[in-house]
């Protein structure tokens, strides 16, 4: 799909990860309807930006939010590409995480995503070549111990992906899912950049997923999963669950040893 001239709605455009994509759209000639909670953060991104670009400022979790999203985006003369990029993460024992954080993972990284898209269909549908990209995780796909509410939001969003895909298939709307391996942003507390060194798992800059979003709307390809050896693990997971538990259960002192330190210290370590 051509980018240029094209009217793309970014969820989470302020993040680390939102504003490596904004700006490789914006040097595609894309014009881009940047969403966050934060004015200020999001004028600060659009005035870096080559082109011209309308800020959203709105809540994805809520009602209102998602209206107002969807009114700019009818005044605005409709749309091209929905990006679902915003999200959240909690790394804790599941047990010990509050009813509310859950939700929060939950509504942000999956309902509020569906309900967008859900009122967004009829707009995108109304252009000639139109699409949805929604941003999971390799997580998404590798059940993962202190990430559990995470992983099941992210699980939930490829189902969701998946079967829309499906169901729009003939109809003037793509579905792409881009699931990204570790990443250098501020969702990453203390603890899971800590985790992540001592699992030896790579973590990938921002820019790299931007690029990856490019190739894959680019491409005739409906899914990528970023990274090596991750894109293997996501399928002997698929095949082979129980070589994958044996892993994790070798390295589960260690993460609940990160778990219990971030909990006692009562600090984001
Ligand atoms: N970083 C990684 O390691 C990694 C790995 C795999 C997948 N991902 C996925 O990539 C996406 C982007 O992550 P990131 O690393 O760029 O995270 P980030 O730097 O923490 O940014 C999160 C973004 O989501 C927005 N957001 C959160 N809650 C929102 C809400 N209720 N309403 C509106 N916007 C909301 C934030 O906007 P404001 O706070 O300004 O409102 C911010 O723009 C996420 O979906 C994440 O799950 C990240």
């Amino acid at each position: 799909m051509e980018l240029s001239n094209k009217t793309i709605l970014l969820t989470g455009a302020t993040g680390g990860i939102g504003c490596a994509v904004a700006h490789s759209l914006a040097a595609e000639g894309a014009n881009l309807r940047l969403v966050g909670r934060n004015a200020g953060s999001l004028n600060r991104i659009a005035e870096q930006l080559s082109g011209t670009h309308q800020i959203v400022v709105a809540d994805i979790t809520t009602a209102q939010g998602r209206q107002d999203i969807l009114s700019r985006s009818i005044d605005g003369g409709g749309i091209d590409l929905l990006i679902n990029l915003a999200g959240t993460m909690a790394f804790q024992h599941f047990e010990h995480q509050s009813e509310e954080s859950i939700e929060q993972v939950l509504n942000t990284n999956l309902v509020a995503p569906m309900l967008l898209t859900k009122q967004l269909i009829p707009l995108l549908n109304s252009r000639p070549a139109s699409a949805v990209i929604n941003i999971g995780s390799i997580y998404g796909s590798i059940g993962h111990p202190g990430y559990v509410a995470y992983c099941a939001s992210k699980s939930g969003l490829m189902g969701f992906t998946e079967a829309l895909r499906r169901e729009l298939c003939d109809t003037n709307v793509q579905v792409f899912y881009l699931a990204p391996r570790a990443t250098d942003t501020a969702l990453n507390s203390t603890a899971v950049n800590t985790l992540n060194r001592a699992l030896g798992n790579s973590v990938d800059q921002p820019q790299q997923v931007a690029d990856a979003l490019i190739k894959l709307i680019r491409s005739n390809r409906h899914a990528e999963f970023m990274g090596w050896p991750e894109k293997l693990f996501v399928k002997i997971n698929a095949l082979l669950p129980r070589l994958v538990d044996h892993a994790l259960v070798k390295k589960m002192p260690f993460i609940k040893q990160i778990l219990n330190t971030q909990e006692t210290t009562k600090i984001n370590i």
